[in-house]
């Protein structure tokens, strides 16, 4: 399949097209942050709404997988208006452009659209209500591409991996900490589904596969509070895990408001794909198995100087 993948630099752009480029024809599109991928690039800003429909016409994929995004919850409140076209005009825009092309078209959304005040698992049947401008473009997003493109599939997604920067992830966050010996915080009163990065490609190359359409929770199967998870972490790399300091969200003053429970079923998406979604604990070991084998250096060899 010839795979087109939006925000190639970002956490889940530049991983999913290292693992897939050797199964898939991948081809990134980027601004200006990489350099000597093994994947083909296009350097485009995406927010040159008039240059998109070349852009698909010129690179021809079969799907579209679009990660691109400012995902940057509290930078987000600092601007609603540019954020809103990134997040919500431009997937829409997107949308229309495969359908009228015969691309299939899968957009990448968040588990931050609820409000978290669920007792129990959110499923694709409950109610979004987003609480601040990241959650609530992310959500204008999936109602502008499936109003362009009925036959389009959108994935909300939480995941966690290695990163062009060395510093973009959680995972990251707690690692950079813990490895220098420092004190973190880790709020324990926030529920998420982890997923690894690497497991969260291959999901998503099977909804293609299996051409889905509509909205899918493709999240990890356990949910764990964001202590539990870098104390998980520092287990795994063998850190410190007393160095983490449980807080309530409420006590770290960010901009943005959280959602304090984002467990989400993925009976959906199991189902859909006819095959068990991997364990949080397995996909930790192949992220410290990556760190072994020297891949968060290999990534920032990608780096455009
Ligand atoms: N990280 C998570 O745990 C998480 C959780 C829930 C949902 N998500 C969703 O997952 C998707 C991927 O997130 P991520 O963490 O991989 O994001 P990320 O690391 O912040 O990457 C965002 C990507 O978007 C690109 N981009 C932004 N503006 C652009 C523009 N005008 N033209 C071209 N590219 C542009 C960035 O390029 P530059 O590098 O040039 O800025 C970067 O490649 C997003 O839709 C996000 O909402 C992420």
């Amino acid at each position: 399949m010839k795979i087109l993948v939006t925000g190639a630099s970002g956490l889940l752009g530049l991983n999913l097209s290292l693992q897939m480029h050797d199964k898939h024809e991948i081809i990134g599109v980027d601004r200006a942050k990489l350099a000597n991928t093994p994947f083909n690039i296009i350097k485009a800003d995406l927010l040159n709404l008039d240059a998109l429909p070349k852009l698909l016409d010129e690179s021809k994929p079969d799907a579209l997988i679009h990660c691109a995004a400012n995902a940057l919850v509290d930078a987000c409140e600092l601007d609603p208006n540019a954020t809103a076209i990134l997040n919500a005009e431009l997937p829409g825009r997107l949308a229309k452009l495969c359908t009228e092309r015969d691309i299939q078209f899968l957009h990448i959304s968040t588990d931050a659209v609820f409000d978290g005040t669920k007792e129990g698992i959110y499923t694709e049947d409950d109610e979004p209500n987003p609480l601040g401008v990241y959650a609530q473009t992310k959500l204008d997003g999936e109602i502008a591409v499936l109003d362009a493109n009925p036959n389009a599939a959108i994935a909300r997604v939480n995941f966690f991996g290695w990163s062009l920067s060395g510093s973009r992830s959680l995972s990251e966050f707690f690692i950079n900490n813990l490895k220098a010996g420092k004190e973190v915080n880790g709020f324990d009163d926030v529920y998420f589904c982890p997923m690894f990065v690497g497991d969260l490609a291959d999901t998503l190359i099977g909804m293609l596969s299996k051409s889905l359409s509509g909205t899918y929770h493709v999240v990890g199967s356990r949910a764990i509070t964001k202590y539990e998870f870098g104390g998980a972490i520092a287990n795994q790399f063998g850190f410190d895990a007393g160095l983490i300091n449980p807080i309530s969200v409420s006590d770290a003053g960010l901009k943005a408001k959280r959602s304090q429970n984002l467990r989400l079923s993925i009976n959906k998406l199991s189902t859909a794909l006819e095959y068990k979604i991997p364990d949080f604990s397995t996909g930790l070991a192949k992220f410290y198995t990556q760190y072994q084998q020297g891949y968060p250096q290999k990534m920032r060899s990608y780096q455009q100087l």
